[in-house]
């Protein structure tokens, strides 16, 4: 049994420092990245508040193809350029979106979703996948989760 829990009303900074913590703790010996990813995915859902959707997008050729995720059924290829997802993985660079109804070609998969925070994991300076979040509520993503997603994607670069 793994027993992962967050304090409410923690400062972001602990939470993710916790989160990284806990995700290496879960991922380490474990070459299976289907697995790492599966229990990543349920991690983050456990320990971030106010998400409706969490996982792993990978990058395959010139797209991006669903991974593990908790959150509903959403659409399985996102080629790279488009939607959130896809300018994250083209650009290499993480995609705060405050408003997703305010970013062109955003891809609705659940029409709850308001805001969203995509961060690229790359390894040896190629994007391999990406984490995204949503979250039902407007503006839901500051700096503070950007930096703290973007430390996750560091410290699992390897075992996803
Ligand atoms: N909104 C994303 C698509 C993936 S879902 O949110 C799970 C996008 O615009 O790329």
């Amino acid at each position: 049994m793994y027993a992962f829990t967050a304090a409410p009303g923690q400062p972001k900074p602990q939470l993710y420092s916790e989160l990284c913590a806990a995700a290496e703790a879960l991922t380490e010996g474990e070459p299976d990245a289907v697995a790492n990813m599966a229990n990543l995915a349920a991690l983050i859902w456990q320990l971030v508040p106010d998400l409706n959707w969490a996982g792993f997008y990978r990058r395959s050729g010139d797209e991006l193809v669903l991974g593990p995720f908790c959150g509903k059924p959403a659409c399985i290829r996102i080629p790279l350029g488009s939607g959130v997802c896809g300018t994250a993985a083209q650009r290499g660079e993480s995609q705060l979106v405050e408003d997703v109804n305010a970013f062109p070609g955003h891809i609705a998969c659940d029409a709850a979703s308001r805001s969203e925070l995509v961060v690229p994991v790359m390894r040896q300076g190629t994007v391999i996948a990406v984490i995204d979040l949503d979250s039902a509520s407007p503006a839901r993503f500051n700096a503070e989760d950007q930096a703290g997603i973007e430390m996750l994607a560091q410290k699992i670069a390897l075992r996803v």
